[in-house]
């Protein structure tokens, strides 16, 4: 029987199971999309680009089930327009999302990745009273900007190290921490995290004026997508030292990372590893699998972004 689902990615075993339709699973973009053709299902990843002219090819496709929580890469109008769902993984990947920002905000404050360089380049020559001294959270101003779900549980970590908590999310106006406008946002904090979708509203939210309207000596901590940021900006300012850090994990156009972020001083790199833990990933694979299962069988999904 031809396959009625489309598996993009090798997924753990445990999570496959829940996949209860004739299934291919094929990792090569050429061949999964020339599978997608009469495939009633497609379970992708957020490095696989759904766009209009790969949904027009999938003529039979009623559910795109995207083991992520961002859906940037899917064009959502057009699915909807032909009548498919697109699904996705919101809640299973936010305690380790969150996990890892405040893992960037610790290790960009206290200069976690310099420490190391120092020492194992052998430059370490004994404690030294002023030694890479580096911003203390207790106290310090964190600023939540978006907040979703992840931002939320940035703000209870944040809490329990003694930040002061500001938020900025139109959409939540009565999250944890004191809401403030983003103008305000950007001009008090110590630190900076960003934890909104990419939209068209968002992209280059953090653009060269709002970098220089942040506080000098500031953070910027980036786990939601890249180009939320204009990474050049962003160079610029921790080149010039503006901003006296920043930890990312996300970058516009992954996998390539500006050439000047990767010369900035004190900026933490980590390769998109926000949802890396094997719980959470044997969860997001599960979640896109039973609506995949779901749908493939004409049942409503449990996680549809979109209402066809
Ligand atoms: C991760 O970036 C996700 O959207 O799941």
């Amino acid at each position: 029987m031809a396959p009625l689902a489309v598996v993009t990615f090798q997924p753990p075993a445990q999570a496959l199971d829940h996949l209860q339709v004739p299934h291919v699973v094929e990792t090569d973009p050429a061949q999964w999309r020339a599978l997608a053709r009469d495939a009633q299902a497609l379970c992708c990843l957020l490095t696989d680009r759904v766009d209009a002219a790969l949904l027009a090819h999938a003529g039979s496709l009623k559910v795109i089930a995207t083991a992520s929580v961002g859906v940037d890469h899917v064009d959502v109008e057009a699915a909807t327009a032909r009548g498919i769902w697109v699904c996705h993984t919101p809640g299973v990947l936010t305690q380790a999302t969150a996990d890892l920002t405040l893992a960037l905000i610790l290790a960009a404050s206290r200069r976690v990745p310099e420490g190391e360089a120092l020492l194992r380049g052998g430059r370490f020559q004994g404690w030294r009273h002023d030694m890479l001294l580096g911003l203390e959270l207790g106290g310090a101003t964190l600023g939540i900007v978006g907040m979703g779900r992840i931002g939320r549980a940035v703000a209870s970590r944040a809490a329990a190290f003694g930040m002061e908590v500001l938020s900025s999310d139109p959409g939540a106006p009565d999250g944890p921490g004191r809401p403030v406008d983003l103008e305000e946002l950007c001009r008090v904090s110590d630190v900076v995290t960003l934890h909104c979708p990419l939209t068209p509203a968002t992209r280059h939210l953090f653009d060269r004026a709002r970098i220089r309207s942040m506080k000098p000596g500031a953070i910027l901590v980036n786990t939601a997508r890249g180009a939320v940021v204009d990474e050049e900006a962003l160079a610029d300012a921790l080149h010039d030292g503006h901003l006296a850090a920043a930890g990312l994990d996300v970058y516009e156009h992954e996998p390539a990372v500006h050439p000047r972020l990767l010369t900035a001083p004190r900026v933490v790199l980590l390769p998109h590893l926000g949802s890396a833990t094997l719980k959470t990933r044997t969860a997001m694979a599960t979640l896109a699998f039973v609506d995949a299962t779901r749908v493939v069988r004409g049942l409503p999904p449990l996680h549809p972004f979109n209402h066809p």
